[in-house]
């Protein structure tokens, strides 16, 4: 579709027939289901989707770090992991579709997902041009929210991102046209329901921990329809936590005040269009020491997908550095897929041993090269860092820099 070159009339019907679907998401929208209970649930099927490139390697091993974490649950049969096989570019191209239908059965079958990374393809590539896997996944699932948490304790930064997942300008990305030669459009998209579900997160989230700020970021004085009706949202319902500064911010300024260290210290909580979101949370990422070192909870109201931020690296699949793949941001999702689903404790366990390992003890190196650590000799050394009993009481001092 994406390469057609429509009519003029071809393309008013096009539009139209866009019009109406999304139409018909707004509705979906007003009915949408309940929160779901994890605690209803036995049991609780977590899906484990390797993906391509690296991602199968880096998935064993969170799988692993995550059964040991959960063995009593996994015991009782509280909790139940399955592998999710063959989510593959391979797969994926044979098939024409972003996810096909058989996987995309099997993933509904688990409320909770941890994803490893699935390649994008773009022109040139040797793939069809099909949608991002994730992408698919996040408006399948309708997995609206996207939790990005980035801190760096010795800048003062804390932030938390909720990138809002299933509007804005990807929920058409794949659907735009080209009129004739020479007219290429695409389209964004904001809904008041679609608006409002992110932006109440993002204060619930703010009253719940104590947190006295909430920032809206938009790009409302130019792109006047779409963000304004974001940022009327955002106004709309900053009135309804009154304890709550909300303030908004452009993109474009927003992007340099996060590398402002007299300014970044105050924001604590953002909530912005999709593909704001996208760009600002690899810039925030960076800070930490890059987009490798972070995690992503994609959250919807029946679903929840947790996942690497980073690519597949078919690179090192080429070269067979594969098993010298760095599991971390796999693994901080994992932690945030147990805080997700009520283990705080454990989650928590989880995080303190992922600093530990990866900067503050960093008895292994990652280097994705021989001489560095592998993948499975990080997730043990994360597994015996987890089963030390005086783990707490021997890092629970602040880090340092
Ligand atoms: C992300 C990624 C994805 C996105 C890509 C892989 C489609 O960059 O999760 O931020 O743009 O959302
Ligand atoms: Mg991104």
């Amino acid at each position: 579709m994406k390469n057609d070159r429509l009519t003029r009339t071809e393309a008013g019907e096009k539009f139209q027939q866009i019009l109406e679907n999304q139409l018909a998401r707004v509705e979906d929208l007003k009915n949408a289901p309940g929160w779901i209970d994890y605690g209803q649930l036995s049991p609780l099927k977590i899906g484990i989707i390797g993906g391509d490139g690296i991602g199968p390697i880096i998935g064993r091993e969170a799988r692993r770090v995550l059964e040991e974490i959960l063995t009593d649950e996994v015991k009782s049969g509280r909790v139940e992991f399955r592998d999710i096989e063959g989510l593959t570019i391979e797969n994926r191209a044979a098939a024409g579709e972003a996810i096909p239908e058989e996987i995309l059965e099997e993933i509904k079958e688990c409320p909770v997902i941890l994803k490893g990374p699935t390649a994008t393809p773009r022109k040139g590539d040797p793939w069809p041009n099909i949608e991002s896997a994730n992408v698919a996944m996040r408006k399948a699932l309708d997995l609206f929210a996207n939790v990005r948490p980035v801190r760096v304790p010795e800048l003062g930064i804390e932030w938390t991102f909720f990138r809002e997942n299933t509007e804005g300008a990807y929920v058409l990305g794949s659907e735009g046209f080209t009129v004739g030669e020479d007219l290429a459009i695409d389209f964004k998209v904001i809904t008041r329901p679609g608006a409002e579900r992110i932006i109440r997160l993002a204060f619930e989230f703010a009253r719940k921990n104590g947190i006295g700020r909430v920032t809206a970021v938009t790009k409302a004085n130019v792109i006047k329809t779409t963000d304004g009706l974001f940022l009327d949202t955002f106004s709309e319902i900053a009135g309804e936590y009154p304890e709550i500064d909300a303030d908004d911010w452009y993109i474009d300024i927003m992007t340099a005040k996060l590398l402002d260290p007299q300014r970044r210290t105050g924001f604590k909580v953002f909530v912005l269009p999709n593909l704001y979101g996208d760009i600002l949370t690899d810039e925030a990422a960076q800070l930490q020491g890059g987009v490798g070192t972070a995690g992503s909870a994609n959250i919807g109201r029946r679903y929840a997908m947790f996942e690497a931020i980073h690519g597949s690296a078919p690179r090192m699949i080429e070269e067979g550095r594969g098993k010298y793949a760095d599991p971390f941001s796999m693994i901080r999702a994992a932690a945030m897929l147990l805080g997700h689903i009520g283990y705080g404790e454990k989650a928590k366990k989880l995080e303190l041993a992922l600093d530990v390992c990866g900067s503050r003890e960093k008895k292994l190196t990652v280097t994705g090269r021989p001489g560095g650590a592998t993948t499975a000799e990080i997730a043990d050394y994360l597994v015996e860092t987890m089963a030390d009993p005086d783990l707490e009481e021997k890092w629970e001092t602040p880090a340092k820099g």
